[in-house]
This record gives C-alpha cells, sequence and structure tokens, in this order.
C-alpha cells in the first residue's frame, strides 16, 4: 500500500508492481483526465506534476509516486473557476479535439514557472516535447502566451 498526495487530498493505493504512474491515477483514481496515447514516453499526453515537476506518468511507476505530491489537470481550477492557462486555452482556441490539451497544459504551468515571461520561440520549443494531433500548435503557442501574460498580472 502507498499513499500519495493526489490533487492536495491524501490517497492510499495497492498498486501493481508494475503499474505506471498513468494507469494507477487513470483506473483507480478515476483522473481521466491523464491521458494515455503512445504509452512511451514520446507525446506528453499523460503529463501530471510530481513534486511541481512534470513528468510523463506512462513511464513512471506508480510506486515511485509513494509519499509524493501528484497534480493532475483534475488539480487546476474548477469548471466556475478556471485556471489561467485553462481560461487561455479556450479563449486563443488552443485545442480542437482537446485529446493533448490536459498534458499540454500542465506542461505549460511547469514551463510558465520556470519562465514567466517567455518569447514566441521559447514557449514553441518548450511545448514541443508535446504532440498535438490536430495540429493546433500556433493556437496553443498563443494561449500559452496569453496565459503567461495573465500570469504576470498583465492587462490583455
Ligand atoms: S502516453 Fe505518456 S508520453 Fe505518450
Ligand atoms: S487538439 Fe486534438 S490532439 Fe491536440
Amino acid at each position: 500500500m502507498i499513499t500519495v498526495l493526489v490533487n492536495g487530498r491524501e490517497q492510499a493505493f495497492e498498486p501493481a508492481a508494475d503499474a505506471s504512474l498513468a494507469y494507477m491515477l487513470r483506473e483507480e483514481a478515476g483522473l481521466i483526465g491523464v491521458r494515455v496515447s503512445c504509452g512511451e514516453g514520446e507525446c506528453g499526453a499523460c503529463t501530471v506534476l510530481v513534486d511541481e515537476r512534470p513528468v510523463t506518468s506512462c513511464l513512471m511507476l506508480a510506486h515511485q509516486a509513494a509519499g509524493r505530491k501528484v497534480t493532475t489537470i483534475e488539480g487546476f481550477g474548477s469548471p466556475e473557476n478556471l485556471h489561467p492557462i485553462q481560461q487561455a486555452f479556450i479563449e486563443e482556441q488552443g485545442f480542437q479535439c482537446g485529446f493533448c490539451t490536459p498534458g499540454f497544459i500542465i506542461a505549460a504551468a511547469a514551463f510558465l514557472e520556470e519562465n514567466p515571461s517567455p518569447t514566441e520561440e521559447e514557449t514553441s520549443i518548450a511545448m514541443s516535447g508535446n504532440i498535438c494531433r490536430c495540429g493546433a500548435y500556433p493556437y496553443i503557442v498563443r494561449a500559452v502566451m496569453t496565459a503567461a501574460e495573465r500570469l504576470r498580472g498583465a492587462s490583455v
């Protein structure tokens, strides 16, 4: 048995020895905002924060999360009170089907934490670890730039 602080709530899990963190979050915690696509660490769809750092949860063993803090998209904002990055993705239409969106938003949050005033080029490079099969990249970059402005408290 392991305990993990998931989206601010301590939870107990009994994952199989070879279960991934993504599997545990989706199947045991019901957090289906954690998307699994490639399952090989290539697409970023399953990105979550572990102790505030972005991690491809399909590659991390569930047991490695024991005693740590995990944040999924369900831990960002709420329908009534969206996180500024979520709001920016909606306003800038930074998605089409939305499958990749949770991973992009979490990757963006980690990126903007490190670089609150990025250039567009820096943002493009930072987002290049995530794949959008709908090709919404220009809108995604615009959304992250808008979110950066909001988070800096600038008016847009
Ligand atoms: S599903 Fe984890 S990186 Fe693609
Ligand atoms: S919006 Fe469809 S995969 Fe990115």
